[in-house]
């Protein structure tokens, strides 16, 4: 069932279902989450069980503020605490060392959490009402309200599509960023990015104050996957998805037969096809916008039916890494 997240009436009925161990959907500026109270192993179990992801994989966990990080965190490092004062409420996540007893199941186990205090203001009304209710929920483990490996919703009918009417979903409007934080791990003594997002490289370091490594840069700590959001194929929408280069793009275009299967195009390019197989769709040139809709347009192209997405490669930027990186993950089979 969706609900108006800006009514307190639904931040109400949000709450009481927490409590209750159950889950609710809700909205944040990257994508909408599958939220349960985080330290609450029962609830949590119920989002592994729902999107049909493996108990190891580690989940986010939300704050209200970063008051709220000690209760979960059992130390925070000095570069972790200026990103936090850059950057929070916003879409980074920081992983840190984890309180021990604190949050176990949705940590999938490990010794670090994942924490991130969203900016949006519906997730942050019902953050607050879940840390202000009797007894108080201190943070909400919340993955991407999709099933697993699948591309994250950005709409609350996109949530409703995954998991169905039975589940409560806060509706806040279409997502701002519209694509996953950026996650940053801060158990390493230096700073490493685990997953891109829309704060560049460059903002992230000079906001810590030392450079950000790649995570190609640094030790790999262990072997259990640490961010699903790593995995090569993820984010993938039901079609093949290719990235090429608007001159491929074209020629491919140019030579399609009457037989081709349906193809959708999404190019900043400004392209032509005469094919009644070809679902044309321009990419925002602005790497925010980009980031905005890409998740909208893979699900409409889904929707639409096509067996085979062309989408011209991003160009070369910083500005354009988190897009870059869920186009490539989305075009591994
Ligand atoms: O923008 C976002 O981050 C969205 C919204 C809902 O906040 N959430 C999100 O959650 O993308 P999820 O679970 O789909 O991706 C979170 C990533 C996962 O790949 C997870 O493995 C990683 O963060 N992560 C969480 N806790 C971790 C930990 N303790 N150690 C390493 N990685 C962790
Ligand atoms: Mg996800």
């Amino acid at each position: 069932m969706i609900v108006d997240g800006r009514a307190p009436a639904g931040i109400a009925q949000a709450v009481r279902t927490l409590a209750a161990g159950e889950l609710v959907g809700v909205p944040t500026e990257t994508v909408y989450g599958l939220a349960a109270d985080a330290d609450n192993e029962a609830a949590v179990a119920k989002i592994f069980a729902a999107k049909g992801r493996p108990s190891d994989h580690p989940l986010i966990v939300h704050v209200a503020d970063a008051a709220a990080a000690p209760h979960f965190a059992a130390a925070i490092p000095e570069f972790a605490s200026r990103l936090i004062a850059a950057f929070w409420p916003g879409p980074l996540t920081l992983i840190l060392p984890r309180r021990p007893g604190r949050a176990a199941a949705a940590a999938g186990g490990q010794s670090s959490i994942g924490l991130r205090c969203p900016a949006h203001p519906v997730a942050h009304a019902l953050l607050l009402a879940c840390a202000n209710a009797t007894p108080p929920m201190a943070g909400l483990a919340a993955p991407s309200a999709n099933k697993f490996g699948r591309v994250s919703p950005t709409t609350a009918q996109h949530v409703r599509s995954e998991f169905g009417d039975g589940l409560l979903v806060l509706d806040g409007g279409p997502c701002d960023v519209g694509i996953e934080s950026t996650i940053v791990d801060c158990t390493r003594g230096v700073p490493v990015l685990l997953r891109p997002g829309v704060l560049t490289v460059d903002a992230v370091s000079a906001a810590c104050g030392q450079r950000l490594l790649l995570p190609q840069e640094a030790a790999q700590p262990q072997a259990a996957p640490r961010a699903s959001g790593t995995l090569e194929s993820h984010y993938a929408p039901r079609a093949t998805v290719r990235l090429m280069d608007a001159r491929s793009l074209r020629t491919a275009l140019a030579v399609l037969g009457p037989d081709a299967p349906r193809i959708a195009v999404y190019a900043r390019s400004a392209l032509h096809s005469d094919s009644h197989q070809v679902l044309l769709r321009r990419m925002p040139g602005d790497p925010a916008q980009a980031a905005r809709e890409l998740f909208a347009a893979l699900r409409d192209f889904d929707d639409a039916g096509v067996q085979l997405i062309w989408v011209e490669a991003p160009p070369a930027g910083p500005e354009w890494d988190g897009v870059r990186d869920r186009l490539q993950r989305a075009s591994v089979r």
